[in-house]
């Protein structure tokens, strides 16, 4: 079951708000509402995310990402729609249910936070368990990991002023790793990284999700952090999602010419990895028995496209694929990479139907 969901979520800034959702349901366009001074910032936005997943939220500036997140921890009321976070209705919360939800389940790094200046990095990182009334002495343990957790260690006694803006971004991540919410709302939380640190961080997220499974709603406008971190993606276009899809269906099969034009510069070979091309065998004895031995190789479905060249280089023969835990679960020969390589996307509008209404289109 899904976690969270969002309802047909409006947010518009400016005048006569209802009236604006009645004009736009009506087929009336951003930019017209625009010229009356009323700005759609968030349009019939639908979509679940379930525990344990990344869902990535991506889109150029002005698009609506931020809108969207604020008004998924209530920070912002949505115009119209509702919030579910495990059932119950965020938006039908009084202000006080609503400050309670938020400091125990939902943690927020903003884009453009600022931390207490006059707290050290421990105690600014250990702010949300203040705030959730967590004795000092736990608070310190648990915001002092979560620093080690960030890449901050030893750093505990400094002052903020002490440290680049990166790594002030990233007492913020500690800040919302240290409280044990489960839901994590990450507004182009790593955007201020230097590319290195900030694969580093990337690939931080990653290993702490596979353990802490919670559930994430992460905004970035970097296609291929998109592309790394999610578990699914939407891609917003002037306050509408236009696709929810993995970055495989957003690369292969991308819902309009907009979401074409957008992953255009994608490197596949990145993006794609040998389980989205392989093709699938049986699992187990039955899987060994299904020419195992023959395979010069093995690679996991995780692995790359891009790291399929050097095998392939030295043998003809295909790569054999296991899952995770080693099971061998499919294979993939020179034919289908270069296929998959070569492949131009392709607009498919029928998927968009089905994305629209908040199902998740994961194979
Ligand atoms: N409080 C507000 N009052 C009026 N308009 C707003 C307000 N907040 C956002 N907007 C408008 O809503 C639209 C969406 O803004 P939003 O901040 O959600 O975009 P974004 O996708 O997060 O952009 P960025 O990538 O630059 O952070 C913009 O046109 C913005 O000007
Ligand atoms: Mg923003």
């Amino acid at each position: 079951m899904s976690r969270l969901r969002a309802e047909h979520l409006y947010k518009v800034f400016g005048r006569r708000a209802d009236q604006a959702i009645a004009q736009l349901e009506a087929g009336t366009n951003r930019d017209e509402l625009r010229a009356q001074g009323t700005t759609a910032a968030v349009i019939d936005a639908s979509f679940e995310v379930e525990e344990g997943q990344i869902f990535v939220v991506m889109g150029l500036s002005g698009s609506g990402k931020s809108t969207l997140l604020r008004m998924l921890n209530g920070l912002l009321e949505p115009t119209s729609g509702r919030v579910l976070f495990d059932g119950e209705d965020l938006t039908a919360l009084r202000p006080r249910e609503l400050r309670q939800v938020r400091a125990n389940k939902i943690s927020m790094v903003f884009q453009h936070f600022a931390l207490f200046p006059h707290r050290s990095v421990l105690e600014n990182a250990a702010y949300g368990l203040e705030v959730q009334g967590v004795p000092r002495e736990e608070r310190e343990r648990r915001a002092t990991e979560a620093l080690e957790l960030a890449g901050l260690q030893g750093w505990e006694r400094s002052w903020p002023d002490e440290l680049s803006g990166g790594m002030q971004q990233r007492v913020g991540l500690a800040r919302a790793l240290a409280t044990d919410a489960d839901l994590l709302l990450m507004d182009e939380s790593f955007s201020a990284l230097d590319p290195l640190i900030r694969r580093d961080m990337q690939d931080q997220l990653l290993q702490l999700q596979r353990s802490l499974r919670k559930t994430i709603v992460f905004i970035t406008h970097d296609l291929n952090e998109a592309m790394r971190l999610g578990d699914r993606i939407a891609v917003m276009r002037d306050g509408r999602i236009v696709q929810i899809g993995t970055a495989e269906d957003i690369l292969v099969r991308p819902a309009t010419d907009y979401v074409a034009s957008f992953i255009q510069d994608v490197d596949r070979s990145r993006v794609l990895t040998a389980g989205a091309i392989m093709r699938e065998t049986k699992t187990g004895a039955a899987a060994a028995a299904d020419g195992a031995p023959e395979h010069a190789v093995t690679v996991t479905t995780e692995t790359p496209l891009a790291e399929l060249f050097t095998p392939f280089s030295t043998s003809e023969r295909p790569l054999a694929v296991t899952d995770g835990s080693g099971t061998p679960v499919g294979v993939v020969d020179r034919e289908r990479l270069l296929a998959a390589l070569a492949e131009e996307p392709r607009v498919q509008p029928s998927v968009r139907g089905g994305d629209r209404s908040g199902v998740s289109t994961r194979a």
